[in-house]
């Protein structure tokens, strides 16, 4: 009798439950890429971005000329400062009412080894990568009924590779969060992670590095966004997935050739 309520009211949230997403860092590159995905699908979207408020917003005109039903919104926050990534989740149940889907994408990658690291880059990389992304969850968590977290990370994660370590190491602590959150929070919330590999140069760089850089993974090419897209699909359509991982690196974590 007690299962049966439950299982109903579970039943009843996931009705009524709004499509509303926030994706961090969507004004550019992978993260336009979801937005423009998910808006397609039907979602509503607050476009969240720091530095790219031009970008941000000429996405926002470009999706509700597309879907102008929908509600789509920019939204401004400097994920290395705390107080500016706590108020972050309550702005955006501001302006849209509620969120459903919460994209934790904004990232910075700079390269150090563990030698050369100083303490102003270890904290930025684990601030922008990591703190942020923990306390969006909890205020996601703390304000949404029902939901998903999809938390992007690195193929690093399976690697002690060296060249990017504050970042590498943010990224780990990240995919060990999304398995606490998954084990916290559920059922009501879900919470899983998507690890790309080679997809994109980093901002500035270029394509013939990447080609490079992809000839040793198995699949010898760069993944490219389409791979991220179809996983984003896959995490959102099945409901019993929670704390996983899906790996789009061309098979990088399973060894280089
Ligand atoms: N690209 C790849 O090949 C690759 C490989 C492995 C993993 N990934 C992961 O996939 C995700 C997307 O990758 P990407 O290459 O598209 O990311 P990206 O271009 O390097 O960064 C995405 C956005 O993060 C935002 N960001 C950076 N610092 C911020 C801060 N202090 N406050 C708020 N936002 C900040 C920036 O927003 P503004 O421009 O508005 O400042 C930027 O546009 C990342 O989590 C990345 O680690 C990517």
């Amino acid at each position: 009798m007690y299962r049966a309520r439950l299982f109903s009211v579970h039943f009843f949230y996931l009705l009524c439950m709004e499509k509303h997403a926030l994706i961090t860092g969507a004004a550019k590159r992978i993260g336009k890429a979801l937005a423009n995905h998910l808006a397609k699908n039907g979602w509503s979207i607050a476009i969240h971005y720091n530095h790219s408020s031009k970008e941000a917003e000429t996405l926002k005109e470009e999706l509700l000329h597309k879907y102008p039903t929908r509600k789509f919104y920019t939204v401004k926050a400097d994920l290395s400062n705390m107080k500016e990534v706590q108020k972050l989740i309550p702005n955006v149940i501001k302006q849209m009412g509620s969120i459903s889907l919460l994209i934790n994408n904004a990232s910075i990658f700079e390269a150090s080894e563990i030698k050369e690291t100083t303490p102003e880059l270890f904290t930025r990389n684990m601030q922008i990568n990591f703190t942020a992304p923990f306390f969006l969850t909890r205020d996601f968590a703390g304000s949404s009924v029902h939901g998903l977290i999809i938390n992007f990370v690195d193929t690093r994660v399976t690697t002690n590779k060296n060249s990017h370590a504050a970042y590498s190491l943010a990224k780990k602590s990240l995919w060990e969060l999304t398995k606490m959150t998954a084990y916290e929070f559920g059922p009501e919330i879900r919470a899983n992670a998507i690890a790309p590999g080679v997809t994109l140069p980093p901002p500035g760089g270029n394509d013939s590095d990447l080609m490079k850089m992809a000839k040793h993974i198995p699949m010898q090419k760069p993944s490219g966004i389409e791979p991220i897209l179809k996983s984003v699909d896959y995490i959102i359509d099945n409901d019993h997935l929670t704390g996983q991982l899906l790996f789009c690196d061309g098979g990088e974590n399973i060894g280089k050739l």
